[in-house]
């Protein structure tokens, strides 16, 4: 039997349904990844099928194999692509709408993609939106030759880093589609996320930070059981 749809499994499809209503024939998309986005790209998928006209290019392997599934017209990167609109969840936000994303892995494709695009629209339940940004640990994703190194410079910021493992198996460390590791750091919370994202990008071997800055143009976050939608303040 397939177990009810929690709170935030309802909040996550309720902000994907908002989400839909800013896509108008003949866009261009950036596809997130994540369980929120999944619920962006099943909605989007149904519209497809109802006729609208999209194309999209995803930000993970998942995501591109669920469109694909769906139905929804996949365009390859190419020189000159940009999207019109990129829909994405995230692991925190803040009402700056500064970003930490990363959780699912994803986050090198899903910044390319989001420099990218024109309009960067969040979509998250209500757990997501924070004071402060570090309460959900910093992903980065880390070139593994490089590894020891990044985690000496980011234990010396004061990151307490922790080498993702494989899902199911605790053993063997995380490998994103680009064939890198996930560091996931414990900063607490981090009173100036442009002065860490400057010093990580100073560190040879972190090829992304999930620190997303002045990329969202809007959220839509679920509070009291209703989307609102948030622009940066
Ligand atoms: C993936 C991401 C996701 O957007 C983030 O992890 C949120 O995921 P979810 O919607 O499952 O909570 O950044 O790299």
């Amino acid at each position: 039997m397939t177990p009810a749809p929690t709170l935030q499994d309802q909040e996550k499809q309720l902000a994907a349904a908002a989400a839909l209503r800013w896509v108008r024939d003949g866009m261009l998309l950036g596809l997130g990844t994540g369980s929120t986005s999944a619920q962006f790209i099943i909605q989007l998928g149904a519209a497809v099928q109802n006729g609208l006209k999209v194309q999209g290019t995803a930000t993970s392997l998942a995501s591109e194999a669920l469109a694909r599934q769906l139905g929804i017209p996949l365009l390859e990167p190419r020189r000159g692509l940009r999207f019109d609109l990129a829909v994405d969840g995230a692991d925190e936000l803040d009402h700056q709408l500064r970003l930490i994303k990363g959780g699912g892995g994803a986050l090198l494709r899903e910044k390319t993609l989001e420099t990218a695009s024109d309009y960067l629209l969040v979509i998250a339940d209500s757990s997501k939106l924070v004071p402060t940004l570090g309460r959900f640990p910093l992903p980065l994703e880390v070139v593994p030759f490089t590894l020891p190194w990044v985690l000496d410079a980011v234990a010396k910021l004061g990151g307490a880093p922790v080498v993702r493992p494989a899902v199911g198996d605790p053993s063997t460390p995380y490998f994103t589609d680009q064939r890198n590791h996930i560091v996931d750091c414990h900063f607490g919370q981090i009173a100036d996320p442009e002065q860490l994202a400057r010093q990580l990008e100073q560190i040879p071997g972190i090829v992304e930070h999930g620190l997303f800055l002045g990329l969202a143009k809007a959220a839509i976050v679920i509070q009291g059981g209703q989307p609102m939608v948030l622009k940066p303040g």
